[in-house]
């Protein structure tokens, strides 16, 4: 149990590095809290119209959540992966670094998906594709991908990571009040638009 508590936490403590906001300032692309929707993700750095810092962005929040894992699993096993996958999303998303105001989980929810069963996580990040390509929205694609994670991990052979895929997925949609609420007034903004 002390070596999972110690899992726990340095997954969190990963988890909670809070890429885009490093990113943003390195860049000199100011702070990232006070641009568009204020949040830490990819999707607000391509806000400040800089690519390549939004893709840093994407790949290391995801990284991170796909680092956690492989490592858990590498030293320990596969309970130990999953509780450093979930300890670094709860990290992003509730973040000390940041007085626990940190992200909406995506780009860590997809990097953990991957690294704990790649078929889930590939389908996963398909759905977000998918969603994205028709209406160019990135919360709606994060809503969707989330809410169709566990009945892909159950139709992919994967019910062992069906509790935690459904709880990284209502912690995703929790994240997302403030657009689900602009989504059902037709005020989100499309992807790379600032609103
Ligand atoms: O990944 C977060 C995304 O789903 C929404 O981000 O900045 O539009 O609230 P944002």
């Amino acid at each position: 149990a002390a070596v999972l508590t110690g899992v726990a936490v340095l997954g969190y403590l990963l988890g909670a590095i809070p890429f885009g906001v490093v990113v943003t300032r390195l860049m000199g692309l100011g702070d990232l809290r006070t641009i568009g929707s204020g949040n830490i993700g990819a999707t607000n750095v391509l806000r400040t119209g800089h690519k390549g810092a939004a893709l840093a962005t994407l790949l290391l929040d995801s990284g991170k959540g796909a680092v956690a894992v492989l490592l858990a699993r590498y030293f320990l096993d596969d309970t130990a992966a999953q509780i450093a996958g979930g300890a670094a999303f709860v990290g992003h998303l509730y973040p000390v670094w940041l007085r626990f105001r940190g992200g909406k989980g995506v780009a860590t929810f997809l990097g953990t998906l991957i690294a704990l069963a790649w078929p889930v996580g590939l389908a996963a990040c398909a759905v977000w594709l998918v969603t994205a390509a028709l209406s160019r929205i990135s919360s709606l694609s994060a809503l969707v991908s989330a809410a169709t994670a566990v009945p892909l991990a159950l139709a992919l052979g994967h019910r062992e990571m069906m509790l935690l895929v459904a709880a990284m997925a209502v912690l995703i949609f929790w994240r997302h009040r403030a657009n689900i609420q602009r989504l059902a007034q037709g005020r989100e903004p499309k992807i790379g638009k600032k609103g």
